[in-house]
């Protein structure tokens, strides 16, 4: 079966395609519209963007004018990471369906447990906040699933102790070398599903001689070994290209990782990622 077609079931009983089409650093306008029009148009069904992004406005005009019924896309955006308050985060949904043109989201999460440039100050009682108003949100139907992204277990612990509503999903950076293994360990045992954005370590792993290996044994190239190995974890990668052909290459997923290559794939530590 297209893997496209595949969904997993979150907590709440929605559904949720397999692997989901990544924006993060595809710029608004021309970039975003069309690459986001190349995935609608080759299968994908599952969108991925953020106000922080700043490219909804496009994202959302490419998904319209695909005129696929808007109920067979799923949608998630984020709030913002400085947004940890109830008042601003309420206002920052509205402002983020107006810029996509919908009249829900499919998923809404808390962007990261901190703003971007005050990492690790602690925001708990402004997470719970926010957390409350996307839970308002969701109850009056604007929203069919709410969760966070890049949360530790502390910090998913503090929502799950002063909140009504355990996280539906956690989005977090997970790919072959970064385990991410006390995060993944702690969203099962509390049936907060996983989302793997930077599926290819920003495209840093894809020379990564160890891949390359398992990417010859299995004629595939190295991006569909990253994607693979993900899927075999049981999360939902979230590949970004803005080119059409390996926007395609990215869902072809009609292969198997044999146990063997994914204990060797799993041996590989570091995260490759250059934040220069
Ligand atoms: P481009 O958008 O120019 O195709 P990640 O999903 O981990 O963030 O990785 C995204 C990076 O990997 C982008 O730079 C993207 O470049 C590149 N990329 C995405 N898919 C492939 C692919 N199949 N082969 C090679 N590079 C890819």
């Amino acid at each position: 079966m297209d893997v496209l077609k595949e969904t997993y079931t979150l907590s709440n009983g929605v559904k949720i395609p397999k692997i989901g089409f990544g924006t993060w650093q595809i710029e608004n306008g021309e970039d975003a519209y069309n690459s986001v029009s190349l995935a609608l148009k080759n299968g994908y069904r599952h969108i991925d963007t953020a106000e922080g992004y700043q490219n909804e406005e496009s994202v959302g005009r490419a998904i319209r004018d695909s005129k696929i019924p808007r109920e067979e896309i799923f949608v998630t955006s984020k709030l913002e990471s400085n947004i940890k308050n109830y008042e601003d985060a309420k206002k920052a949904f509205e402002e983020t369906l107006k810029n996509l043109g919908f009249e829900y989201l499919d998923l809404f999460l808390i962007h990261a447990p901190w703003p971007w440039n005050e990492m690790g100050k602690d925001c708990s009682a402004g997470n719970v906040e926010a957390f409350r108003a996307m839970e308002e949100l969701y109850e009056e139907g604007k929203i069919r699933a709410i969760g966070v992204s890049n949360f530790s277990p502390s910090d998913l612990e503090n929502i799950i102790k002063n909140n009504k509503i355990v996280p539906h999903v956690n989005q977090i950076g997970y790919f072959i070398g970064l385990d991410q293994k006390e995060t993944i360990d702690y969203c099962r045992e509390h049936n907060i599903f996983v989302e793997a954005y930077s599926p290819l370590g920003i495209g840093y792993l894809l020379s990564n001689s160890d891949i390359q290996k398992v990417a010859e044994k299995y004629d595939r190239s190295a991006a569909q070994i990253c994607i693979k190995y993900l899927l075999q974890k049981g999360v939902a990668p979230l590949p970004k290209s803005v080119h059409e052909s390996r926007i395609i290459e990215n869902a072809q997923m009609d292969f198997v990782i044999k146990e063997e290559e994914m204990n060797f794939l799993d041996k590989i530590k570091g995260d490759p990622r250059r934040w220069e």
